[in-house]
């Protein structure tokens, strides 16, 4: 039987502190404004919430669901939309919150069908970023770690929707 197992890369600690130093910037460059949230479900949630508690601007949230990942670790390169923004957003500022930038393709379709709706700004934030991995250029302004070309799991991250509640990220190899 094939069996998983799942290596720490960072520890709960680890992520808290690099979320608390995001928060810190966020509130700085936000100073003197009102922030909308958007967390990417559902791997951001749990990054979503931390990093919101620690935001001291005013803060709206709204959730959005939207992958190019089914049950695999290999991307569609297709947008599913599953659940739109409950929420208009012109005239607002905004910042995706997303669990991880791999190819780069889910985020840069996620933000074009966003700014097509006129927010005020549209930023991005993500936990996790894979630099090697990526297809299509996009920019993004807060980054939390950036990992090797290997599949992560934990803090919100899944394989086939396990993991997602791992207090820490991992590796997940694969044995036999
Ligand atoms: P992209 O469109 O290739 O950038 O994919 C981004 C999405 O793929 C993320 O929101 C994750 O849901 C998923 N993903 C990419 N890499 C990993 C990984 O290493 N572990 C878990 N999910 C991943
Ligand atoms: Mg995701």
């Amino acid at each position: 039987m094939k069996e998983e197992i799942v290596h720490e890369m960072f520890s709960e600690n680890q992520v808290e502190e690099r979320i608390v130093q995001m928060a810190e910037q966020i509130n700085k460059e936000y100073e003197g404004k009102s922030l909308h949230m958007i967390c990417i479900l559902k791997g951001s949630v749990f990054f979503f919430t931390e990093l919101a508690k620690r935001l001291t601007v005013p803060v709206t949230i709204d959730f959005m669901a939207a992958s190019s990942y089914e049950d695999s670790t290999v991307s569609t390169g297709k947008l599913q939309m599953r659940k739109d923004l409950d929420e208009p957003i012109e005239g607002r500022h905004c910042l995706i919150v997303e669990d991880i930038v791999d190819t780069g393709r889910t985020l840069s379709m996620v933000k074009k069908m966003l700014l097509a709706r006129n927010p005020a700004s549209l930023k991005i934030c993500s936990l996790l970023d894979k630099p090697s991995r990526r297809e299509v250029e996009i920019e993004t302004e807060y980054i939390g770690f950036e990992v090797p070309d290997q599949f992560v799991v934990g803090y919100g991250l899944d394989y086939a929707q396990k993991y997602r509640n791992l207090p820490y990220i991992g590796t997940l190899e694969f044995s036999k």
